[in-house]
């Protein structure tokens, strides 16, 4: 009988998941005989036995698709009464010898309990955050950097023509990798991020002070979850409403608009906002995304045929290696204070 190997994609989608499921059904197929299995829109698959054969027609000219053939979901077993063990007897029912989980910190996490329960698990990390401990980079967020650099040029010319300050407000929950990245490749003269709550009043003095040195326009990047100090614009996180999503977390929304109205009003410049939104996962993954999916796709299931089963993959320098879970979903990676440093020299 022949090895069966399941692939799952959990959590927002991002561009790169195409190349790391097409990368582990050719060699799983092709090298190892393996009969491969997608499981359709994450947990939600094993939950509901949601599954189908992924061959190699399945996987042909996907690379440069964005999004995820098999869909995704933000279902977490953990809020179904007895999910994690009615997950092990479904992966046990439908014959897999093993799962590739490919997803953030929530899919691994839960990737991470059902290892610990015996389920034979390996993960690939994924998210435009860049927020997973052990990787140096997660495959989506370079071209997600590449979006917000583009839109922040576009914005340049039209806050110019109008005399204008423009809040850009980019993804990023916990961590402002996007936006520092992105807000540092676009030139943006202030980036906020949720590592440093920020000040209203400094903001705008870094404002005045580049209108008064002669330039009539800037760029403001916010992080989503970026968070004012204590008495500032709100001392929460910007929600649009209080709803949750299906794993929990509360839907983020609206800095943008409100540091856009609080500007105007400080500083008499005339203000607006923008918010990227899923522009920023959507489309086809750059060069970048679609070596690094590869090369975790391969690793993946190199580690199903090795048996090292609760282990990540990961790029540590310029190599594929492999870290327990455990580590991996211990703790978000938030943003070095150096690299912070850097783009705050070109603040104003
Ligand atoms: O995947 C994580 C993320 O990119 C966060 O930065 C953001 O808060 C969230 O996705 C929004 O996703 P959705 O609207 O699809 O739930």
């Amino acid at each position: 009988m022949s090895v069966k190997v399941g692939i799952l994609t959990g959590g927002g989608d991002c561009p790169g998941l195409n190349p790391v499921i097409r990368a582990a059904v050719r060699k799983g197929i092709e090298v190892y005989k393996y009969d491969m299995i997608g499981l359709y829109h994450g947990w939600a698959g094993l939950m509901d036995k949601n599954c189908g054969p992924l061959d190699l027609r399945a996987v042909s000219g996907i690379l440069p698709r964005g999004g995820t053939i098999l869909g995704t979901s933000r279902t977490n077993p953990a809020k179904i009464e007895g999910g994690y063990e009615k997950a092990k007897q479904n992966f046990m029912e439908m014959g897999l010898d093993a799962l590739i989980a490919i997803g953030g910190e929530d899919t691994l996490g839960v990737a991470n309990k059902l290892n610990k329960i015996g389920v034979h698990v390996v993960g690939v990390p994924k998210t435009i955050d860049n927020d997973l401990s052990a990787t140096d980079f997660t495959f989506g967020f370079d071209t997600s950097v590449n979006i917000i650099m583009e839109a922040i040029d576009r914005l340049h010319t039209t806050a110019e023509s109008h005399d204008r300050v423009l809040v850009v407000e980019v993804m990023g929950r916990h961590a402002g990798w996007l936006a520092v990245y992105g807000g540092m490749a676009g030139g943006a003269d202030v980036i906020l991020i949720p590592e440093e709550k920020f000040d209203l009043t400094e903001v705008c003095q870094h404002l005045k002070k580049r209108h008064a040195g002669g330039k009539n326009f800037s760029i403001v990047v916010a992080a989503e979850g970026a968070l004012p100090k204590e008495g500032g614009v709100g001392s929460e996180f910007f929600t649009k409403d209080k709803s949750l999503d299906a794993f929990g977390h509360v839907k983020l929304g609206g800095i943008a608009d409100a540091l856009a109205k609080a500007i105007e009003k400080n500083t008499g410049f005339e203000t607006r906002s923008v918010v990227l939104g899923h522009l920023q996962r959507g489309g086809t993954p750059s060069a970048f995304d679609r070596v690094l999916g590869t090369r975790f796709g391969i690793a993946a299931i190199d580690l199903v045929h090795d048996k090292h089963f609760g282990k990540m993959v990961a790029l540590q320098g310029n190599k594929i290696v492999a870290v327990p879970l455990e580590k991996a979903v211990a703790k978000l990676k938030t943003v070095d204070k150096d690299l912070y440093d850097i783009a705050k020299v070109f603040f104003g």
